[in-house]
């Protein structure tokens, strides 16, 4: 079953646009409006960015009101996705407000180079914060159906992974028993929306991979057309080698239309652009996607 109309706003990206009153930060956040042939909306709050503020300050701007969402999804433990939660929960106003999200995102993950910093925000009286203010954490490493033809991705695992996005696309690092253990991001999820014009995928970071995500979801939809791809790509350390990949693979899986930004990288996004064309536009706080 397909939904009817699909509008993705960008409320949350690096860059504010060209000659825009729309507020940057560094992070993502898009408020996802699906209607159904019956005519029922939802709204989707995917990702919240770093701070919630510019997040509020833009939905104003677009006549959105926060307390017309009715579920969060937070793509991935990092604080650029996640550090708003807080903030977007209490400016929601519901209890409950559910909250998809994959079981390790509370993990205390760190980079070593060029100094220890840590990736996350989230921590246990975080979520105990975001209890107090309505929000119920789903966390789930498995797909999660939020309405018919609409699901999260859930754990791409590691045979889900294409041989070339198994390494990982940032050196992160946790501690498990006492020992440091190489983080591949696998709480990473991402979101399918089956529309008349083939499926459209919306990711966060793609730690695990912008084309192992594509192929999970049209295996878990069975819908072979991929008509979208919104969220960042996270090429902005790769090597020649794999963009070139990623752009090969995008191409053979006939995606219609790309729209990338935050992590993807000016060399990724440059020859995104070359390859794609007017298919390929580039994210900003404010831009509004129809489809
Ligand atoms: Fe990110
Ligand atoms: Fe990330």
């Amino acid at each position: 079953m397909v939904v009817k109309n699909v509008k993705i706003y960008v409320l949350g990206e690096d860059y504010a646009g060209y000659n825009s009153p729309f507020l940057s930060q560094h992070g993502l956040s898009f408020l996802i409006k699906i209607e159904d042939e019956s005519e029922k909306i939802k709204n989707i709050l995917f990702d919240v960015g770093t701070y919630a503020k510019p997040i509020l300050f833009n939905m104003k701007l677009l006549h959105l009101d926060p307390q017309e969402i009715d579920a969060i999804i937070l793509s991935h433990s990092h604080v650029d996705h996640t550090g708003g939660v807080v903030e977007m929960v209490k400016a929601i106003q519901k209890n409950p407000i559910p909250i998809f999200a994959h079981p390790h995102i509370f993990k205390t993950s760190f980079a070593l180079d060029p100094e220890f910093s840590l990736a996350n925000s989230l921590t246990e009286s975080i979520k105990k914060d975001v209890e107090r203010s309505g929000g119920r954490w789903i966390l789930s490493s498995d797909p999660i159906r939020l309405i018919e033809g609409v699901s999260t991705l859930g754990e791409i695992k590691k045979e889900e992974q294409l041989e070339f996005e198994k390494t990982p696309t940032i050196k992160l690092y946790y501690i498990e028993d006492g020992r440091l253990v190489e983080d591949r991001v696998e709480d990473e999820i991402g979101l399918y929306i089956e529309t008349r014009k083939g499926l459209i995928i919306v990711s966060g970071c793609s730690h695990p991979g912008i084309v192992s995500m594509i192929k999970k979801a049209i295996h878990l939809s069975g819908v072979n057309k991929v008509y979208a791809v919104i969220g960042g790509f996270h090429l902005i350390d790769a090597n020649e080698d794999r963009i070139n990949k990623t752009i090969a693979h995008l191409k053979k899986l006939g995606v219609e239309r790309i729209y990338t930004g935050h992590c993807t990288g000016f060399k990724a996004e440059y020859r995104l652009s070359e390859e794609f064309g007017e298919r390929f536009e580039r994210l900003h706080a404010g831009k509004v996607i129809e489809i």
